[in-house]
């Protein structure tokens, strides 16, 4: 029987819905049928076309606004309270920059960076709008300094350019549908650059686990995961300080994503003792 989106059914999946493959994700699995050299070029051509962007909900992850309401009374914040100066924090593919206006809510210096320039357009578009759109209601403005910038994640000139440290300069990275959205053999290349890029000790990740409901096979982006290969990914380098299923998230991923959040450990190496 086929699923109406409005079902609460929705939120659970059988194996032929799974295997299925619906339209929207079959154009994505043929769009970067492609060499990986070409993916970045690949995402690039989806936002100058404008009309296949099917991962943009127009918000910020609910999971991610809870987390942050509740940040005062987590301990994995603690290292973040800003009587000791601004926090950084990064949205790598950030695309629309919701998440990074939400961040810059919250305090942090927030910076987006994104592969495609238009999404950094559309990014600084979208959020002059809403800070407009803000004061208009009389609601609370972004008082963190807010950098949108395009450029490869894996790359060092984006951060030069907005003047952070490339070893260590970022107190939070959050990560949805990033990690997920590059080819899989890039994955251990992320964990190792989110890394590198967090504060020692203290640097904190947030990972919107997704999507947990596909089965790898069924190819992507954004490609299947689950929570054993974050573990795989981030165990070493970071310490899994909280991990849970969030009551709200985006639609897609309701009932089965998890909210992972890794604080990075002074040391990675292998060791003797
Ligand atoms: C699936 S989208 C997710 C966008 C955003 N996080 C959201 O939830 O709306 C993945 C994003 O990563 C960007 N991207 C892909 N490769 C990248 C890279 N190497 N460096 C920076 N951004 C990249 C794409 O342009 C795209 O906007």
């Amino acid at each position: 029987m086929p699923r109406s989106p409005s079902n609460t059914r929705d939120m659970f999946h059988t194996a032929n819905d799974i295997l299925q493959p619906t339209q929207a994700r079959e154009r994505s699995r043929q769009h970067f049928l492609v060499p990986i050299e070409r993916h970045g070029q690949k995402w690039v051509d989806l936002w100058e076309g404008g009309e296949f962007l099917p991962w943009d909900k127009g918000m910020a992850n609910p999971a991610l606004v809870d987390l942050l309401k509740q940040q005062k009374e987590s301990p994995i914040f603690v290292a973040h309270d800003f009587k000791s100066g601004t926090k950084t924090a990064l949205v790598p593919g950030c695309g629309r920059g919701y998440d990074v206006l939400l961040l810059a809510r919250y305090g942090y210096h927030a910076v987006g960076v994104d592969i495609s320039a238009k999404a950094i357009d559309n990014a600084k578009e979208w959020i002059d709008n809403e800070i407009k759109r803000l004061r208009a209601a009389g609601e609370p403005l972004p008082t963190g300094r807010i950098d949108l910038i395009s450029g490869d994640f894996f790359k060092d000139d984006w951060v030069a350019k907005i003047g952070i440290n490339v070893n260590g300069g970022f107190d939070v990275i959050y990560d949805y549908a990033f990690l997920v959205s590059l080819n899989p053999i890039l994955r251990t290349k992320v964990a190792a650059r989110m890394h590198q890029l967090l504060a020692p000790g203290k640097g904190v990740l947030i990972a919107l686990e997704y999507p947990l409901f596909r089965p790898f096979e069924t190819g992507g982006p954004p490609y299947g995961i689950s929570s054993r290969d974050y573990d795989r990914l981030f165990g070493g380098r970071f310490l899994k300080a909280l991990h849970y299923m969030p009551k709200r998230t985006h639609k897609v991923g309701e009932g089965s994503d998890m909210v992972s959040v890794w604080v990075k450990r002074y040391f990675y190496r292998a060791s003797k003792f």
